[in-house]
Protein backbone atom coordinates (compact mmCIF):
# COMPACT_ATOMS: atom_id res chain seq x y z
CA UNK A 1 0.00 0.00 0.00
CA UNK A 2 1.37 3.42 -0.79
CA UNK A 3 2.07 5.35 2.36
CA UNK A 4 1.34 9.17 0.72
CA UNK A 5 -0.15 10.81 -2.02
CA UNK A 6 1.83 11.56 -4.96
CA UNK A 7 -0.06 15.08 -4.58
CA UNK A 8 2.04 15.74 -0.81
CA UNK A 9 0.73 15.10 2.75
CA UNK A 10 0.11 17.24 5.23
CA UNK A 11 2.77 17.56 8.31
CA UNK A 12 0.37 16.41 11.23
CA UNK A 13 -3.10 16.01 12.22
CA UNK A 14 -3.22 20.19 13.50
CA UNK A 15 -2.62 21.67 9.87
CA UNK A 16 -4.85 19.05 8.50
CA UNK A 17 -7.44 20.17 11.14
CA UNK A 18 -6.59 23.99 10.34
CA UNK A 19 -6.85 23.59 6.56
CA UNK A 20 -10.46 21.55 6.56
CA UNK A 21 -11.35 24.07 8.80
CA UNK A 22 -10.70 26.55 6.26
CA UNK A 23 -12.77 25.18 3.69
CA UNK A 24 -15.48 24.93 5.99
CA UNK A 25 -15.67 28.34 7.16
CA UNK A 26 -16.45 30.59 4.61
CA UNK A 27 -18.97 32.57 3.25
CA UNK A 28 -22.02 30.67 4.51
CA UNK A 29 -21.02 31.17 7.97
CA UNK A 30 -21.17 34.92 8.26
CA UNK A 31 -24.04 35.69 5.89
CA UNK A 32 -26.44 32.28 5.69
CA UNK A 33 -26.13 30.57 9.51
CA UNK A 34 -26.90 34.13 10.88
CA UNK A 35 -29.46 34.96 8.98
CA UNK A 36 -31.05 31.87 9.22
CA UNK A 37 -31.22 31.90 13.01
CA UNK A 38 -32.57 34.86 13.12
CA UNK A 39 -35.14 34.60 10.88
CA UNK A 40 -36.23 30.74 11.65
CA UNK A 41 -36.58 30.29 15.40
CA UNK A 42 -33.35 31.36 17.08
CA UNK A 43 -32.29 28.22 19.68
CA UNK A 44 -35.00 26.21 18.30
CA UNK A 45 -33.36 26.54 14.65
CA UNK A 46 -29.51 26.17 16.57
CA UNK A 47 -30.72 23.03 18.29
CA UNK A 48 -31.92 21.62 14.93
CA UNK A 49 -29.00 22.42 13.38
CA UNK A 50 -26.85 20.45 15.71
CA UNK A 51 -28.87 17.28 15.32
CA UNK A 52 -28.64 17.99 11.30
CA UNK A 53 -24.59 18.15 12.29
CA UNK A 54 -24.55 15.10 14.33
CA UNK A 55 -26.81 13.32 11.60
CA UNK A 56 -25.75 14.11 8.57
CA UNK A 57 -22.58 16.42 9.05
CA UNK A 58 -20.43 14.00 11.01
CA UNK A 59 -21.51 10.95 9.18
CA UNK A 60 -20.67 12.38 6.14
CA UNK A 61 -17.37 14.05 6.54
CA UNK A 62 -15.93 11.26 8.07
CA UNK A 63 -16.77 9.58 4.92
CA UNK A 64 -15.41 12.14 2.77
CA UNK A 65 -12.18 11.85 4.61
CA UNK A 66 -11.87 8.37 4.44
CA UNK A 67 -12.17 7.74 1.02
CA UNK A 68 -9.44 10.48 0.37
CA UNK A 69 -7.01 8.66 2.57
CA UNK A 70 -7.75 5.25 1.07
CA UNK A 71 -7.24 6.59 -2.63
CA UNK A 72 -4.89 9.13 -2.22
CA UNK A 73 -5.49 10.84 -5.37
CA UNK A 74 -8.12 13.55 -6.46
CA UNK A 75 -11.85 12.48 -5.88
CA UNK A 76 -12.58 11.22 -9.39
CA UNK A 77 -9.00 8.29 -9.17
CA UNK A 78 -9.79 7.95 -5.53
CA UNK A 79 -13.53 6.46 -5.79
CA UNK A 80 -12.39 4.64 -8.96
CA UNK A 81 -9.02 3.18 -7.72
CA UNK A 82 -11.52 1.87 -4.63
CA UNK A 83 -14.14 0.51 -7.53
CA UNK A 84 -11.35 -1.33 -9.20
CA UNK A 85 -9.76 -2.69 -6.35
CA UNK A 86 -12.88 -3.92 -4.87
CA UNK A 87 -14.73 -5.44 -8.25
CA UNK A 88 -17.17 -3.12 -8.25
CA UNK A 89 -18.29 -0.81 -11.30
CA UNK A 90 -15.64 2.05 -12.22
CA UNK A 91 -18.65 3.88 -12.76
CA UNK A 92 -18.61 4.99 -9.08
CA UNK A 93 -15.94 7.65 -10.12
CA UNK A 94 -19.34 9.86 -11.35
CA UNK A 95 -19.62 11.11 -7.91
CA UNK A 96 -16.25 12.52 -8.13
CA UNK A 97 -16.91 14.19 -11.53
CA UNK A 98 -19.75 15.62 -10.22
CA UNK A 99 -17.74 16.88 -7.39
CA UNK A 100 -14.91 18.22 -9.04
CA UNK A 101 -18.13 20.24 -11.38
CA UNK A 102 -19.77 21.47 -8.07
CA UNK A 103 -16.39 22.78 -6.79
CA UNK A 104 -15.38 24.40 -10.04
CA UNK A 105 -19.00 26.25 -10.50
CA UNK A 106 -18.73 27.51 -7.03
CA UNK A 107 -15.47 28.73 -7.44
CA UNK A 108 -16.57 30.98 -10.16
CA UNK A 109 -18.93 32.44 -8.56
CA UNK A 110 -17.43 32.52 -5.02
CA UNK A 111 -14.44 34.39 -6.37
CA UNK A 112 -16.80 37.02 -7.65
CA UNK A 113 -18.13 37.79 -3.94
CA UNK A 114 -15.40 37.49 -2.05
CA UNK A 115 -13.94 40.00 -5.10
CA UNK A 116 -16.97 42.52 -3.20
CA UNK A 117 -15.80 42.04 0.12
CA UNK A 118 -12.36 42.94 -1.31
CA UNK A 119 -13.70 46.07 -2.57
CA UNK A 120 -15.32 46.77 0.86
CA UNK A 121 -12.68 46.43 3.06
CA UNK A 122 -11.33 49.65 1.00
CA UNK A 123 -14.74 51.59 1.23
CA UNK A 124 -15.39 50.86 4.88
CA UNK A 125 -11.82 51.64 6.05
CA UNK A 126 -11.76 54.92 3.16
CA UNK A 127 -14.85 56.07 5.49
CA UNK A 128 -17.60 55.75 2.82
CA UNK A 129 -20.18 54.35 5.20
CA UNK A 130 -19.55 57.19 7.77
CA UNK A 131 -22.70 58.29 8.93
CA UNK A 132 -24.55 56.86 5.34
CA UNK A 133 -27.99 56.81 4.80
CA UNK A 134 -29.76 53.49 4.04
CA UNK A 135 -30.23 55.01 0.50
CA UNK A 136 -26.79 55.63 0.38
CA UNK A 137 -25.67 52.52 1.39
CA UNK A 138 -27.73 50.71 -1.65
CA UNK A 139 -26.66 53.39 -3.99
CA UNK A 140 -22.45 52.38 -2.75
CA UNK A 141 -23.41 48.38 -3.40
CA UNK A 142 -25.45 49.04 -6.95
CA UNK A 143 -22.52 51.42 -7.61
CA UNK A 144 -19.96 48.21 -7.15
CA UNK A 145 -21.94 45.88 -9.09
CA UNK A 146 -23.54 47.62 -11.60
CA UNK A 147 -19.43 48.29 -13.01
CA UNK A 148 -18.34 45.07 -14.63
CA UNK A 149 -15.14 46.06 -15.15
CA UNK A 150 -14.54 47.04 -11.25
CA UNK A 151 -15.98 43.43 -10.51
CA UNK A 152 -13.75 41.79 -13.11
CA UNK A 153 -10.64 43.32 -11.61
CA UNK A 154 -11.59 41.97 -8.08
CA UNK A 155 -12.33 38.84 -9.01
CA UNK A 156 -9.47 38.36 -11.34
CA UNK A 157 -7.17 39.33 -7.95
CA UNK A 158 -9.02 36.78 -5.80
CA UNK A 159 -8.46 33.93 -8.33
CA UNK A 160 -5.01 34.83 -8.44
CA UNK A 161 -4.44 34.51 -4.76
CA UNK A 162 -5.78 31.35 -5.13
CA UNK A 163 -3.95 30.35 -7.78
CA UNK A 164 -1.16 31.48 -6.11
CA UNK A 165 -1.58 29.12 -3.00
CA UNK A 166 -3.12 26.40 -5.11
CA UNK A 167 0.07 26.22 -7.70
CA UNK A 168 2.52 25.72 -5.08
CA UNK A 169 1.39 22.33 -3.67
CA UNK A 170 0.59 21.10 -0.90
CA UNK A 171 3.73 21.57 1.14
CA UNK A 172 4.48 24.92 -0.13
CA UNK A 173 1.22 26.32 -1.04
CA UNK A 174 -1.66 25.21 1.13
CA UNK A 175 0.28 24.40 4.08
CA UNK A 176 2.10 27.37 4.39
CA UNK A 177 -1.00 29.31 3.52
CA UNK A 178 -3.22 27.88 6.20
CA UNK A 179 -0.54 28.02 8.74
CA UNK A 180 -0.89 32.32 8.23
CA UNK A 181 -4.22 32.41 7.39
CA UNK A 182 -6.59 30.17 10.30
CA UNK A 183 -4.37 31.79 13.17
CA UNK A 184 -5.29 35.23 11.65
CA UNK A 185 -8.70 34.26 10.98
CA UNK A 186 -9.34 33.12 14.33
CA UNK A 187 -7.56 36.62 15.94
CA UNK A 188 -9.47 38.92 13.68
CA UNK A 189 -13.04 36.86 14.73
CA UNK A 190 -11.95 37.70 18.71
CA UNK A 191 -11.14 41.31 17.66
CA UNK A 192 -14.63 41.81 15.72
CA UNK A 193 -16.44 39.86 19.09
CA UNK A 194 -14.54 42.07 21.30
CA UNK A 195 -15.69 45.06 19.33
CA UNK A 196 -19.74 43.95 19.41
CA UNK A 197 -19.40 43.73 23.02
CA UNK A 198 -18.10 46.23 23.57
CA UNK A 199 -20.02 48.89 21.39
CA UNK A 200 -23.15 46.18 20.59
CA UNK A 201 -26.04 45.11 22.85
CA UNK A 202 -24.39 42.05 23.02
CA UNK A 203 -26.03 39.81 25.16
CA UNK A 204 -29.28 41.56 24.16
CA UNK A 205 -28.49 40.77 20.41
CA UNK A 206 -27.54 36.73 21.22
CA UNK A 207 -30.92 36.80 22.85
CA UNK A 208 -32.09 37.78 19.49
CA UNK A 209 -30.18 35.14 18.69
CA UNK A 210 -31.58 32.50 20.46
CA UNK A 211 -34.60 33.17 21.51
CA UNK A 212 -36.84 35.48 18.58
CA UNK A 213 -39.86 36.07 18.67
CA UNK A 214 -42.03 33.47 19.56
CA UNK A 215 -44.36 31.66 16.93
CA UNK A 216 -42.51 31.52 14.20
CA UNK A 217 -42.30 27.54 14.57
CA UNK A 218 -46.36 27.39 15.17
CA UNK A 219 -47.45 24.96 12.25
CA UNK A 220 -45.60 21.59 12.13
CA UNK A 221 -45.08 22.62 8.13
CA UNK A 222 -43.43 25.40 9.54
CA UNK A 223 -41.00 23.39 11.37
CA UNK A 224 -40.52 20.83 8.60
CA UNK A 225 -39.34 23.84 6.71
CA UNK A 226 -36.84 24.96 9.38
CA UNK A 227 -35.46 21.47 9.81
CA UNK A 228 -34.29 21.02 5.65
CA UNK A 229 -32.97 24.78 5.96
CA UNK A 230 -30.86 23.28 8.55
CA UNK A 231 -29.89 20.49 7.21
CA UNK A 232 -29.13 22.10 3.36
CA UNK A 233 -26.83 24.89 5.65
CA UNK A 234 -25.04 21.99 7.47
CA UNK A 235 -24.33 20.37 4.10
CA UNK A 236 -22.86 23.06 2.67
CA UNK A 237 -20.98 24.92 5.26
CA UNK A 238 -19.31 21.93 5.54
CA UNK A 239 -17.99 22.18 2.40
CA UNK A 240 -19.60 18.22 1.67
CA UNK A 241 -20.08 16.69 -1.98
CA UNK A 242 -17.95 19.30 -3.55
CA UNK A 243 -14.79 17.06 -3.44
CA UNK A 244 -12.90 19.57 -1.14
CA UNK A 245 -12.96 17.47 2.16
CA UNK A 246 -12.01 14.46 -0.32
CA UNK A 247 -9.33 15.66 -1.64
CA UNK A 248 -8.02 17.36 1.55
CA UNK A 249 -8.55 13.58 3.76
CA UNK A 250 -5.96 12.28 0.80
CA UNK A 251 -3.03 14.32 1.89
CA UNK A 252 -4.10 13.20 5.81
CA UNK A 253 -1.52 10.24 7.40
CA UNK A 254 -2.10 7.18 8.23
CA UNK A 255 -1.93 7.65 12.20
CA UNK A 256 -4.10 10.04 12.33
CA UNK A 257 -7.91 9.21 13.91
CA UNK A 258 -10.89 10.48 11.22
CA UNK A 259 -13.38 10.39 13.83
CA UNK A 260 -11.33 12.69 16.41
CA UNK A 261 -10.37 15.38 13.49
CA UNK A 262 -14.07 14.95 11.92
CA UNK A 263 -15.43 16.31 15.24
CA UNK A 264 -13.24 18.80 15.78
CA UNK A 265 -13.73 20.51 12.34
CA UNK A 266 -17.94 20.16 12.94
CA UNK A 267 -17.31 21.57 16.33
CA UNK A 268 -15.17 24.39 15.22
CA UNK A 269 -17.50 24.99 11.95
CA UNK A 270 -20.08 25.53 14.34
CA UNK A 271 -18.35 27.54 17.06
CA UNK A 272 -17.25 30.49 13.71
CA UNK A 273 -21.13 30.35 12.74
CA UNK A 274 -21.73 31.22 16.12
CA UNK A 275 -19.34 34.02 16.65
CA UNK A 276 -20.56 35.31 13.87
CA UNK A 277 -23.93 35.82 14.77
CA UNK A 278 -22.51 37.14 18.13
CA UNK A 279 -20.51 39.49 16.32
CA UNK A 280 -23.53 41.09 13.69
CA UNK A 281 -26.22 40.70 15.89
CA UNK A 282 -25.17 43.31 18.73
CA UNK A 283 -24.09 45.79 15.93
CA UNK A 284 -27.28 45.63 14.10
CA UNK A 285 -29.70 45.81 17.28
CA UNK A 286 -26.98 48.42 18.68
CA UNK A 287 -28.27 50.97 15.44
CA UNK A 288 -31.43 49.44 15.72
CA UNK A 289 -31.30 48.43 11.99
CA UNK A 290 -32.40 44.26 12.83
CA UNK A 291 -35.66 45.47 12.08
CA UNK A 292 -34.42 46.16 8.27
CA UNK A 293 -32.86 42.94 8.27
CA UNK A 294 -35.54 40.65 10.26
CA UNK A 295 -39.12 42.39 10.37
CA UNK A 296 -39.73 44.17 6.96
CA UNK A 297 -38.77 41.28 5.37
CA UNK A 298 -36.82 43.27 2.78
CA UNK A 299 -35.67 41.56 -0.52
CA UNK A 300 -32.37 39.94 -0.31
CA UNK A 301 -31.96 41.25 3.24
CA UNK A 302 -30.09 38.40 4.02
CA UNK A 303 -26.83 37.40 2.15
CA UNK A 304 -25.66 40.36 0.15
CA UNK A 305 -28.26 42.64 1.31
CA UNK A 306 -26.95 42.03 5.31
CA UNK A 307 -23.28 41.97 4.50
CA UNK A 308 -22.57 44.44 1.98
CA UNK A 309 -25.49 47.18 3.04
CA UNK A 310 -26.75 46.55 6.35
CA UNK A 311 -24.34 46.11 7.97
CA UNK A 312 -21.71 48.71 6.67
CA UNK A 313 -24.80 50.82 7.54
CA UNK A 314 -23.98 49.72 10.80
CA UNK A 315 -20.72 50.26 10.85
CA UNK A 316 -21.32 53.77 9.63
CA UNK A 317 -23.03 54.98 12.90
CA UNK A 318 -20.88 52.96 15.71
CA UNK A 319 -17.69 54.78 16.64
CA UNK A 320 -14.68 53.13 15.18
CA UNK A 321 -16.78 51.97 12.54
CA UNK A 322 -14.48 52.12 9.57
CA UNK A 323 -11.75 50.53 10.73
CA UNK A 324 -13.27 47.79 12.21
CA UNK A 325 -16.02 47.69 9.53
CA UNK A 326 -12.59 47.15 7.46
CA UNK A 327 -11.49 44.32 9.79
CA UNK A 328 -14.91 42.21 9.59
CA UNK A 329 -14.13 42.79 5.62
CA UNK A 330 -10.95 41.63 5.59
CA UNK A 331 -12.36 38.32 7.79
CA UNK A 332 -14.69 37.65 5.03
CA UNK A 333 -11.82 37.69 2.69
CA UNK A 334 -9.82 35.28 4.48
CA UNK A 335 -12.70 33.02 5.49
CA UNK A 336 -13.71 32.90 1.60
CA UNK A 337 -9.97 32.47 0.34
CA UNK A 338 -9.34 29.31 2.89
CA UNK A 339 -12.71 28.01 0.97
CA UNK A 340 -11.96 28.85 -2.20
CA UNK A 341 -8.32 27.05 -2.28
CA UNK A 342 -10.08 24.00 -1.63
CA UNK A 343 -12.49 24.46 -4.48
CA UNK A 344 -9.22 24.32 -6.83
CA UNK A 345 -7.77 21.94 -5.32
CA UNK A 346 -9.60 19.05 -6.33
CA UNK A 347 -9.75 19.84 -10.34
CA UNK A 348 -5.66 20.39 -10.39
CA UNK A 349 -5.16 17.26 -8.26
CA UNK A 350 -6.77 15.50 -10.99
CA UNK A 351 -5.43 17.01 -14.24
CA UNK A 352 -2.19 16.41 -12.78
CA UNK A 353 -3.14 12.86 -12.68
CA UNK A 354 -4.81 12.72 -15.81
CA UNK A 355 -2.29 14.35 -17.90
CA UNK A 356 0.99 14.34 -15.81
CA UNK A 357 0.82 17.85 -16.11
CA UNK A 358 3.19 20.26 -13.77
CA UNK A 359 0.73 21.56 -10.62
CA UNK A 360 1.81 25.27 -12.00
CA UNK A 361 0.43 24.37 -15.67
CA UNK A 362 -2.97 22.10 -14.63
CA UNK A 363 -3.41 24.84 -11.77
CA UNK A 364 -3.07 27.77 -14.13
CA UNK A 365 -5.36 26.28 -16.71
CA UNK A 366 -8.58 25.64 -14.16
CA UNK A 367 -8.15 29.00 -12.89
CA UNK A 368 -8.33 30.55 -16.24
CA UNK A 369 -11.68 28.51 -16.83
CA UNK A 370 -12.94 29.55 -13.54
CA UNK A 371 -11.84 32.62 -14.02
CA UNK A 372 -14.02 32.44 -17.43
CA UNK A 373 -16.73 31.13 -16.13
CA UNK A 374 -17.14 33.81 -13.50
CA UNK A 375 -18.09 36.45 -16.09
CA UNK A 376 -21.00 35.04 -15.98
CA UNK A 377 -21.75 35.75 -12.71
CA UNK A 378 -20.01 39.17 -13.21
CA UNK A 379 -22.58 40.17 -15.92
CA UNK A 380 -25.45 38.70 -13.89
CA UNK A 381 -25.48 41.59 -11.71
CA UNK A 382 -25.28 43.93 -14.84
CA UNK A 383 -25.20 44.22 -18.59
CA UNK A 384 -26.98 40.45 -18.23
CA UNK A 385 -29.10 41.26 -15.66
CA UNK A 386 -32.49 40.81 -17.53
CA UNK A 387 -30.66 37.56 -19.46
CA UNK A 388 -32.95 34.51 -18.42
CA UNK A 389 -31.07 32.01 -20.47
CA UNK A 390 -33.71 29.53 -19.56
CA UNK A 391 -36.79 31.92 -19.88
CA UNK A 392 -38.21 29.40 -22.16
CA UNK A 393 -38.45 27.20 -19.11
CA UNK A 394 -40.94 28.86 -16.65
CA UNK A 395 -39.74 27.22 -13.83
CA UNK A 396 -36.25 29.31 -14.60
CA UNK A 397 -37.83 32.22 -16.53
CA UNK A 398 -36.42 34.51 -13.83
CA UNK A 399 -33.12 33.30 -13.47
CA UNK A 400 -29.70 34.99 -14.28
CA UNK A 401 -26.90 33.09 -15.82
CA UNK A 402 -25.27 33.13 -11.53
CA UNK A 403 -28.81 32.00 -10.25
CA UNK A 404 -28.54 28.70 -12.86
CA UNK A 405 -25.07 28.16 -11.74
CA UNK A 406 -25.59 28.87 -8.23
CA UNK A 407 -28.92 26.43 -8.42
CA UNK A 408 -26.80 23.56 -10.11
CA UNK A 409 -24.28 23.37 -7.67
CA UNK A 410 -25.34 24.12 -4.13
CA UNK A 411 -28.87 22.85 -5.03
CA UNK A 412 -28.67 19.91 -7.27
CA UNK A 413 -24.67 18.27 -7.50
CA UNK A 414 -23.99 19.00 -3.52
CA UNK A 415 -26.73 17.10 -2.31
CA UNK A 416 -27.13 14.39 -4.90
CA UNK A 417 -22.56 14.19 -4.88
CA UNK A 418 -23.44 13.77 -1.08
CA UNK A 419 -25.99 11.41 -1.37
CA UNK A 420 -24.21 8.86 -3.57
CA UNK A 421 -20.98 9.24 -1.64
CA UNK A 422 -22.68 7.86 1.75
CA UNK A 423 -25.00 5.41 -0.55
CA UNK A 424 -21.13 4.02 -1.83
CA UNK A 425 -19.37 3.85 1.55
CA UNK A 426 -22.31 2.32 3.01
CA UNK A 427 -23.77 -0.60 0.77
CA UNK A 428 -20.51 -0.75 -1.90
CA UNK A 429 -17.61 -0.47 -0.32
CA UNK A 430 -17.22 -3.92 1.93
CA UNK A 431 -17.40 -2.37 5.23
CA UNK A 432 -14.31 -4.31 6.95
CA UNK A 433 -12.27 -1.74 4.38
CA UNK A 434 -14.12 0.77 6.06
CA UNK A 435 -13.77 -0.89 9.31
CA UNK A 436 -9.54 -0.57 9.24
CA UNK A 437 -9.61 2.95 8.34
CA UNK A 438 -11.66 4.41 10.69
CA UNK A 439 -10.43 1.87 13.73
CA UNK A 440 -6.97 1.77 12.86
CA UNK A 441 -6.53 -1.12 14.21
CA UNK A 442 -7.61 -0.38 17.60
CA UNK A 443 -11.20 -0.77 19.54
CA UNK A 444 -13.60 1.62 18.11
CA UNK A 445 -17.02 1.43 19.22
CA UNK A 446 -17.75 4.36 16.72
CA UNK A 447 -18.13 2.29 13.65
CA UNK A 448 -21.41 0.43 14.47
CA UNK A 449 -23.04 3.89 14.85
CA UNK A 450 -20.82 5.19 11.33
CA UNK A 451 -22.31 1.87 9.39
CA UNK A 452 -26.01 2.77 10.58
CA UNK A 453 -25.75 6.08 9.63
CA UNK A 454 -24.40 5.87 6.29
CA UNK A 455 -26.34 2.56 5.41
CA UNK A 456 -29.69 4.62 6.58
CA UNK A 457 -30.27 7.45 8.23
CA UNK A 458 -27.74 9.79 5.99
CA UNK A 459 -29.37 8.24 2.87
CA UNK A 460 -32.51 9.14 3.82
CA UNK A 461 -31.93 12.35 5.17
CA UNK A 462 -30.32 13.65 2.51
CA UNK A 463 -33.04 12.33 -0.13
CA UNK A 464 -34.98 14.33 1.70
CA UNK A 465 -32.73 17.25 1.16
CA UNK A 466 -32.25 16.28 -2.44
CA UNK A 467 -35.87 16.43 -3.15
CA UNK A 468 -36.12 19.65 -1.19
CA UNK A 469 -33.23 21.45 -2.94
CA UNK A 470 -34.45 20.71 -6.03
CA UNK A 471 -38.08 21.63 -5.11
CA UNK A 472 -37.27 25.04 -4.15
CA UNK A 473 -34.55 25.63 -6.43
CA UNK A 474 -37.72 25.11 -9.35
CA UNK A 475 -40.05 27.38 -7.20
CA UNK A 476 -42.24 24.99 -5.83
CA UNK A 477 -41.35 26.03 -2.57
CA UNK A 478 -41.25 29.41 -0.71
CA UNK A 479 -37.71 30.77 0.18
CA UNK A 480 -39.41 31.35 4.45
CA UNK A 481 -41.54 29.12 6.33
N1 LIG B 1 -18.02 25.70 3.11
C1 LIG B 1 -17.90 26.89 2.36
C2 LIG B 1 -18.79 27.97 2.99
O1 LIG B 1 -19.42 27.73 3.96
C3 LIG B 1 -18.31 26.71 0.93
C4 LIG B 1 -17.66 25.57 0.26
C5 LIG B 1 -18.44 24.60 -0.31
C6 LIG B 1 -16.26 25.45 0.22
C7 LIG B 1 -17.88 23.49 -0.92
C8 LIG B 1 -15.66 24.36 -0.38
C9 LIG B 1 -16.47 23.39 -0.94
O2 LIG B 1 -18.86 29.08 2.52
Amino acid sequence: MIKESSHGQWSGQAVFIMAATGSAVGLSNIWRFPYLAGEYGGGIFVLIYLVCLALIGLPVIMTEIMIGRMGKQSPINSIRKISEQNGRSRHWQTIGWMAVLASFLILSFYSVIAGWSMAYVFRTFTGVFDGITQDGASAVFGYLVNDPERLLAWHTIFILLTYAVVSRGVKRGLEPAVKILMPSLLALLLIMLAYAINEGEFFKGIGMMLFPDAGQLGSVKNLGFVILAAMGQAFFTLSLGAGAIMIYGAYLPSNVSITNVSITIVLLDMLFAIIAGMIIFPILLSTGLNDVVFNNGLDGAYGPGLVFQTLPLAFGQLSWGNLFGGVFFILIVIAALTSSIALLEPIVTYLVERYSWSRRHAASLSSLIAWILGLGTILSFNVWSDFHPLASIELFANKTVYHLLDMLASNILLPLGGLATVIFAGWILPWRMAEDELSMGQEYCGFALWRIAVRYSAPVLLFIVFVYSLLKAMGYLADTP
